[in-house]
């Protein structure tokens, strides 16, 4: 058998992802979807045919340079006795994944708002790795991931990557080429990488 060519995700001008030689994508419930070795996926927020491109960002004139990304560029540590978590907001996606395992560590209301000796360290370990986006890591710092499909297509929200290389610079400190989220919603700061903003405006996938 041919080795496989490896997962790429190209970042078209003002256009489409251009996904190529991906292995496995999913919906945000886990229904697979197929794919093609070259697929242009949306990241305008208008396509017609989620998560695929129809050539919408043409009609609206999307205009894929970056502005000004949410949270600042800062690596913070948070230091435990047995284990030391990192995070970046800048490379947050705002899922709470965090938040929704383990609340009693990850709780935005607190100060810190990451406090490890409140759980257990295999705790902290599985909400590392569930993080999509990489905002949280261990201290390194050092990435755990997931092993969820090569694209996962979030609902309302980002493209979860875990694998492919995306052909563009890192989205700030400590960012692991292994996993990032990706803006679908065309309103990010910090494109091609998502930094929360389809939260903040409340932007669905029937936009
Ligand atoms: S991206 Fe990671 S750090 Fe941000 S809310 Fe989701 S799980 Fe928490
Ligand atoms: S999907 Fe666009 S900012 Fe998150």
């Amino acid at each position: 058998m041919p080795d496989r060519k490896p997962p790429t995700i190209g970042v078209r001008e003002n256009g489409p992802l251009v996904a190529r030689n991906i292995a496995s994508m999913r919906d945000g419930e886990g229904r697979d979807i197929a794919t093609k070795p070259i697929m242009a996926l949306c990241r305008c927020g208008h396509s017609a045919n989620k998560p695929f491109c129809d050539g919408t960002h043409n009609k609206i004139g999307f205009d894929s340079r970056p502005g000004t990304p949410a949270g600042p560029d800062r690596l913070f540590e948070y230091a435990g006795r047995e284990v030391t978590v990192t995070y970046n907001a800048r490379l947050c996606s705002h899922a709470a994944r965090c938040a929704a395992l383990a609340p009693q560590v990850f709780d935005p209301a607190q100060k810190p708002w990451v406090q490890p000796d409140k759980g257990s360290p295999g705790e902290i370990r599985a909400v590392v790795a569930a993080c999509p986006s990489g905002a949280l890591a261990l201290a390194g710092p050092q990435h755990l991931f997931a092993e969820r499909a090569e694209i996962t297509v979030e609902k309302h929200g980002p493209y979860w990557v875990e694998g492919p290389q995306v052909e563009a610079p890192p989205p700030g400190k400590g960012a692991t080429a292994g996993k990032v989220v990706l803006c679908r919603c065309g309103l990010s700061g910090n494109k091609p990488y998502c930094d929360g903003s389809h939260r903040e405006a409340g932007w669905k996938d029937g936009s």
